[in-house]
């Protein structure tokens, strides 16, 4: 865990191991004087002999020595001004390498100088508040099982903010939700990077109670018996091949305002999917312990908002479940009953993440007609391939939602991309046998869409949004504060909505 502080002081005045500077392409050499003086140096013309030139995505660090001691200055390049402002996402990626420069070398405090917040045309609070949640980001590793103690990272660094007294209470008040934002991401990770057999349905389902308690949220966790009494056929279905007991997590946090609007967010927790029956092939199953990053994701976010309190009632729905191949497994050609009585025939088993959510869906509507509904999943390899690992699949008929999720996209840096939810592909998933197939019919194609217009049967009028995370979950390559595992895909974008959520 960092700490993060502030400082009303040039950098060159605090004593740290490092000092961070965060530079625009082209700099005023002006920003380099304290340094210099501070060391002795001629920092300005050192950079340019590095050829750094502040351009994005470029890094620079070099030793110096002070009193006897060796201190790190790390130089991070955010790139030109675009339109009228820098792209946030720029500092972000600068801020993650220059992180992990100071983890690499095991330092235990640093500086860090932020360019003013109006180059970014955002608020002193929004940036601090993207630092802290970045600076926790960057130090994530998943590192529990090395017993090589020289394999383990260090995670626990001192940061101090160089800011101006102005902004001293703005960006005080961003670092405090930036950390409870970027700590609880990283327990979201952890969860996801936890081994299938260490995380179960039941063992994620005591993650949630332990947030609730903690935080005073209220929660119901239905176990596998109530779930198939309670006519959860999908759910139950599922689970069917497995010997861990299923489970349904409902978790609510309420505002203390009055006739506030109630959001639900729902997420797939599939803790390993081995395909069931239509067993996957053995590569790509190696990662399916991945497949939960949907329920990780909106429990984490159940976690920040206890503690944001934005002004929504929120509501978070988590189908918990193994889908595994066994004499008890759903076979292809059963046909399962829903919450809300539909029936689907079962194809393949692999397409599992549809049927526990079918559930789920239903639940949430029938129980809080909520105001507006979002689903997070790993929900199909097809959207993975048509959008890669850089954007998660959006996928919706209603646009005012569509463009409330864009917005708290564009500020978070949660990245979203929409496909089309035409009704011309909804003819993919008639049935021959039952209401609906849980695969699409192969002349439709559109792997991710068919699987959204299988959701959109659960729904109802609730104004809705899919988020398909099969690419952006896990094993997200390039982006320097992720590391090889988990990304915690979705709750920066969840709780950026909540917080800015209003009904019109
Ligand atoms: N968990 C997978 C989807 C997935 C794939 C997530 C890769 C992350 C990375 C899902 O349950 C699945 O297996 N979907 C099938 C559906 C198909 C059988 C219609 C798929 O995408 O192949
Ligand atoms: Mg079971
Ligand atoms: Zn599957």
């Amino acid at each position: 865990m960092a700490t993060i502080s502030i400082k009303t002081s040039s950098a060159a005045s605090v004593t740290a191991d490092a000092h961070i500077f965060l530079l625009e392409q082209n700099f005023s050499p002006s920003l380099l004087k304290d340094i210099s003086e501070q060391y002795s140096l001629n920092v300005e013309s050192i950079l340019k002999n590095a050829e750094f030139t502040g351009k994005e995505g470029t890094l620079f660090s070099m030793p110096v020595e002070h009193n006897g001691k060796v201190k790190q200055l790390i130089f991070g390049g955010i790139g030109l001004q675009q339109k009228n402002n820098i792209v946030v996402e720029n500092l972000r990626r600068a801020l993650g390498k220059t992180v992990k420069v100071v983890q690499q070398k095991k330092l235990v405090s640093a500086t860090i100088t932020l360019p003013p917040a109006d180059w970014f045309a955002i608020t002193s609070l929004e940036l601090a508040k993207q630092v802290s949640t970045i600076i926790n980001m960057a130090l994530y590793m998943f590192d529990d099982y090395f017993s090589d103690q020289n394999r383990k990272v260090k995670q626990d660094i001192e940061f101090i903010v160089c800011v101006d007294a102005a902004s001293e209470n703005e960006v005080q008040k961003g670092i405090e939700q930036g950390v409870i934002i970027g700590e609880s991401i990283n327990q979201v990770r952890h969860w996801i990077d936890l081994p299938p057999s260490a995380l179960t349905p039941p063992e994620l389902a005591k993650k949630a109670e332990e947030i609730a308690k903690k935080h005073n949220l209220k929660i119901e966790v239905f176990s596998e018996q109530e779930i198939q009494q309670m006519g959860m056929g999908g759910l139950a279905g599922v689970s069917a091949g497995s010997e861990q007991d299923c489970k349904f997590v409902v978790m609510e946090y309420k505002t203390a305002k009055n006739d506030a609007p109630t959001l639900a967010f729902v997420g797939k927790g599939i803790t390993f999917d081995s395909g069931g029956l239509s067993l996957k092939p053995p590569t790509y199953m190696e990662t399916m312990k991945e497949d939960m990053s949907g329920a990780a994701a909106v429990i984490g976010t159940m976690n920040i908002l206890a503690q944001l309190k934005p002004d929504v009632n929120v509501v978070a729905f988590a189908p918990l479940s193994e889908n595994l191949p066994s004499g008890t497994a759903t076979k292809p050609g059963d046909i399962l009953t829903f919450y809300n009585g539909k029936t689907a025939e079962v194809k393949n088993t692999d397409a599992e993440g549809r049927l526990i959510l079918a559930d789920a869906l239903s639940y949430a509507v029938k129980h809080y007609k909520p105001d507006a509904m979002i689903d997070v999943a790993t929900l199909t390899g097809a959207c993975m391939y048509a959008l890669g690992p850089f954007f998660t699949g959006m996928m919706s008929q209603d646009d005012a939602l569509v463009a409330k999720l864009q917005a708290a996209s564009d500020r978070s840096g949660d990245r979203v991309w929409r496909l089309p939810l035409d009704n011309d592909y909804k003819k993919a998933i008639q049935s021959t046998t039952a209401d609906i197939c849980n695969i699409g019919n192969e002349k439709y194609r559109a792997g991710a869409i068919t699987a959204g217009f299988f959701l959109k049967e659960f729904v109802g009028d609730t104004p809705w949004v899919h988020l398909d995370i099969a690419g952006t979950a896990y094993s997200v390559p390039d982006i320097s504060y992720y590391s090889h595992g988990a990304t915690g895909a979705g709750v920066r974008l969840l709780v950026d909505f909540a917080m800015n959520y209003s009904k019109n």
